[in-house]
């Protein structure tokens, strides 16, 4: 059933989420289970810089509930670019949505894409759920998810779950029972759970107004067109804000940080 409304959208979103990646829901229910309340931060979407499926197609639903843009971030290394976008009413997640800039890449990778990109139902790309449907392109074999991942491991998750969420985050100021993230970090992991410590497990620092932190990605069996098999999906986020010299809570990114974050979704780190 198509959605037309942001509460609904960013419903169907979470309930997809967790249907996929049921740790977050664990981790979740562990927060209300200490009597914490669980707020987003930020919710972040991947997307190729194709202008049929860029950022600006991407964002428009949100735009269109409300959504004002909030800034720009550039990963040179990963040949990514971002926008954040947030709402006037701060109990909204922000939205986090980045694209892989296909002018940097392979002719190999700018084939594939243009493949799965010719797929897509004509003006689809506009439903206000497209963000939430998933894969609008036939399955992908395993060597061309494998071929995909050598080049950027970025390009083969969205071949394979397509448009989705890729983390939800947790807004830490919210939960009042941890003093900070690394007490967080140190709760999951008593829980037995893996965390990213590509560059530390905590990205960012209270001087640059953001500390994240982030699960590492379970393995799920997705269905390729030639069999199943094992590969990362999402990951959870935990975000701590600060306030600004105006006293104002910092509501931006820190490209530093967001760099290592993308890391979650990689294989066996
Ligand atoms: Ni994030």
């Amino acid at each position: 059933m198509s959605t037309k409304t942001l509460p609904s959208l960013l419903d169907k979103m979470w309930h997809d989420y967790v249907t996929i990646n049921p740790l977050a829901q664990k981790v979740h229910d562990l927060f209300t289970q200490r009597g914490d309340k669980v707020l987003n931060d930020h919710i972040a979407l991947r997307t190729f810089n194709d202008p049929r499926v860029n950022i600006k197609v991407m964002a428009a639903p949100f735009v269109a509930s409300g959504y004002k843009y909030g800034g720009e971030y550039f990963f040179k290394e990963k040949k990514l670019y971002a926008h954040h976008y947030e709402h006037a009413d701060a109990t909204l997640p922000k939205i986090f949505i980045s694209e892989l800039k296909l002018e940097e890449c392979s002719d190999v990778l700018n084939k594939t894409v243009k493949d799965l990109l010719m797929q897509i139902p004509a003006g689809k790309e506009h439903d206000f759920d497209f963000c939430s449907m998933g894969t609008p392109w036939k399955k992908v074999s395993k060597a061309t998810y494998e071929t995909l991942y050598k080049e950027t491991e970025y390009a083969a998750w969205v071949a394979a779950f397509g448009y989705r969420p890729n983390h939800f985050t947790v807004f830490m100021n919210a939960l009042r029972s941890f003093q900070d993230i690394h007490q967080l970090n140190d709760f999951l992991k008593a829980q037995g759970i893996k965390l990213n410590a590509s560059g530390g497990e905590v990205k960012g620092t209270p001087e640059v107004f953001l500390e994240q932190s982030s699960t590492m990605a379970n393995n799920i069996e997705v269905q390729f067109s030639d069999g199943a098999m094992q590969i990362p999906a999402c990951y959870y986020e935990f975000a701590k804000r600060y306030p600004l010299p105006n006293g104002q809570l910092y509501q931006g990114f820190v490209a530093a940080s967001a760099d290592k974050i993308f890391e979650s979704t990689h294989k066996g780190q």
